[in-house]
């Protein structure tokens, strides 16, 4: 059985106190910190570029896990990379070249992601899946924190598992957005990898306790 991953999003750490909240994260056992970069134009919010991205690298140890939810995304790929990016994932909606995308990504020694919308069907990802080191199901609409879960994401994560078993890849999937200790355990067992949290690992009492409760979680055998 391999083990989950747990990847705090920083878009919900406070920014006045960044270099603290980060090594804060280095003392829990997350495995990868998520970064969320939006353009005002993808999504409706804006939130920060590579130069905060190389502050992190700085103060985090754990690989940067960056999510472009961007237009154009081929356009900042090595821009993030110098930031230190150890992953990077551009939207299926953004990339009519996803192919090349993935794979100047890849050339770059990165792993490649693709993030998929609440809207879009996970069978869009067939001639692709070969090629992505990872897919993020997004189960919120992207552009904010703390919105709640979108259930019908289950049946993705399920349906995702399956393309990616009768395949022999090793293709992670991580699950972005409203993912708390009350619906983790669901999320693990529909087949997921990667457990992406915010709200629920930054503004709690005790982040790394929260950490731990959700690598106890069972997880899915396969
Ligand atoms: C949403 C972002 C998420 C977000 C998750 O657009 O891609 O990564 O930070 O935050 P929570 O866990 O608060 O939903
Ligand atoms: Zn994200």
């Amino acid at each position: 059985m391999t083990r989950h991953l747990i990847a705090p999003s920083v878009l919900a750490a406070d920014f006045g106190n960044l270099a603290g909240e980060l090594e804060m994260i280095n003392r829990t056992e997350a495995d990868w910190l998520h970064v969320d970069i939006m353009d005002g134009m993808f999504v409706p919010n804006i939130s920060f570029g590579p130069d905060i991205v190389r502050v992190m690298k700085k103060y985090c140890h754990k690989p940067l896990d960056v999510h472009l939810m961007v237009e154009k995304p081929e356009r900042y790929l090595d821009h993030f990379a110098e930031a230190g990016a150890a992953h990077i994932s551009v939207h299926i909606e953004a990339c009519p070249h996803l192919h090349r995308v993935l794979q100047q990504i890849r050339e770059m020694g990165i792993k490649a992601g693709v993030a998929v919308n609440p809207h879009t069907s996970v069978s869009q990802l067939e001639d692709i899946l070969e090629i992505s080191d990872l897919v993020i199901l997004m189960s919120v609409n992207p552009g904010f924190g703390g919105q709640k879960f979108i259930y019908q994401t289950l049946p993705k994560i399920r349906q995702l598992r399956e393309m990616i078993t009768v395949r022999n890849l090793s293709t992670q999937i991580s699950i972005d957005g409203g993912v708390g200790l009350q619906n983790a355990e669901a999320i693990l067992q529909a087949g997921a990898d990667i457990l992406i949290a915010g709200t629920s690992v930054f503004k709690s009492d005790d982040p790394a306790a929260v950490v731990i409760a959700f690598k106890n979680l069972g997880g899915f055998e396969y």
